[in-house]
């Protein structure tokens, strides 16, 4: 039995959580499920996008589920104030072809790894006399650790080259610091390549020749831009989940925000969170369900009969995800 922290947040967050915890009926685990506030209803109620009790009870469960927030003007933003509160310092991003979506190239399946905790998100911004400032913190531990995080990722699932992305030759000081640290954990990892790349051709290369790339490691804003880039690569927002990770808690999300234009229609797709909970479950080393959670959604987008429209279908989030259902119940009568 685990102890799961759900936090559906706003929009299209809701309508995808729903879907996915009606899918999750079908797997057999345990799940236990600890409903938590954030975001701008959370904020019209409360007087603040993300309380503490919901921050304490992320930090009491085994894991989180967290659907996505409309970011509220002024106010902190609730998963950037998770992420550090619990000390998430690595956003894992998968980008990955699926048969049956269409990709603008075949079998794209590379990673981006995105320093979650500091860089241009730190929340250190001012107005000034001329206009306002906004601080990019670089620290050597936190490049440090998800330098490292990047290797011993690589190394675990079998991928065979690191690409550091970056902007050294202008930010000489923060991205060459991130640069040499990259260099000096690479060498404690001989059999892996470590390669860097300027951010801005790393974005040419990704439209290009996505192919080239295997494991990425960048900074925070970087890593936020080229992995909604990766997500357009292989289908659109609808499909790019992302695990937080730190030393001692896991955070599970869709890369998509509450999207208020489809909101309250029903007709978001809910891969990216199914996924996202695929992802959760191998964190929490429930391998076989998560194999089976992500076959039984492969074979709905295989198909393509019963899907979004963002996927060229006619159907409902919520249809999508019985089919979704029905297709794992299929696989519990023949285990
Ligand atoms: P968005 O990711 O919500 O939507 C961008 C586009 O992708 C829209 O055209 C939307 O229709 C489409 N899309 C996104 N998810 C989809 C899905 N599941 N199925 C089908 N189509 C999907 O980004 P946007 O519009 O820039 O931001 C909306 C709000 O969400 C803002 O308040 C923003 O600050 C917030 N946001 C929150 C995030 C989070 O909670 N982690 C992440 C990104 C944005
Ligand atoms: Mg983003």
């Amino acid at each position: 039995m685990y102890d799961i922290t759900v936090i559906p947040g706003d929009g299209i967050g809701l309508e995808v959580m729903d879907a996915t915890l009606h899918v999750l009926e079908a797997l057999d685990i345990e799940l236990n499920y600890i409903k938590a506030y954030a975001g701008n209803e959370c904020f019209k109620h409360t007087g603040t996008t993300i309380p503490k009790e919901t921050i304490e009870l992320s930090r009491e469960s085994d894991a989180t589920l967290f659907g996505a927030v409309t970011t509220v003007p002024g106010q902190n933003s609730a998963i950037i104030t998770l992420r550090k509160a619990m000390d998430l310092y690595v956003n894992i991003r998968p980008v990955k072809s699926r048969e049956g979506v269409k990709s603008l190239f075949k079998d794209i399946d590379f990673v981006i790894l995105r320093e979650n905790t500091e860089g241009l998100y730190s929340g250190l911004e001012e107005y000034t006399k001329v206009g306002a400032t906004a601080l990019r913190v670089i620290s050597k531990k936190s490049s440090h650790r998800i330098c490292k995080f990047a290797f011993e990722y690589t190394k675990k699932s079998n991928r065979h080259k690191v690409t550091a992305i970056h902007k050294a030759n202008i930010l000489k000081k923060t991205d060459g610091l991130f640069k040499e640290i990259f260099y000096d954990v690479a060498l404690h990892y001989p059999e892996i390549k470590a390669e860097d790349k300027y951010v801005d051709e790393a974005a040419r290369l990704l439209i290009t020749n996505p192919n080239e790339f295997d494991c990425i490691v960048t900074t925070n804003l970087f890593g936020d831009i080229l992995s909604d880039e990766g997500a357009g690569l292989v289908g659109g927002l609808g499909l790019a989940p992302s695990a937080n990770i730190g030393e001692n808690h896991g955070l599970f999300e869709p890369v998509h925000g509450s999207a208020p234009t489809l909101a309250g229609m029903g007709m978001a797709n809910p891969s990216a969170m199914i996924l996202s909970t695929v992802m959760m479950l191998n964190y929490l080393k429930e391998f076989k369900v998560a194999n089976k959670l992500e076959e039984s959604l492969e074979a709905v987008l295989r198909e393509g009969k019963i899907v979004t429209p963002d996927l060229g279908g006619k159907s409902k989030t919520r249809d999508m995800a019985s089919e979704v259902k029905r297709k794992l119940n299929e696989k519990n009568d023949w285990k």
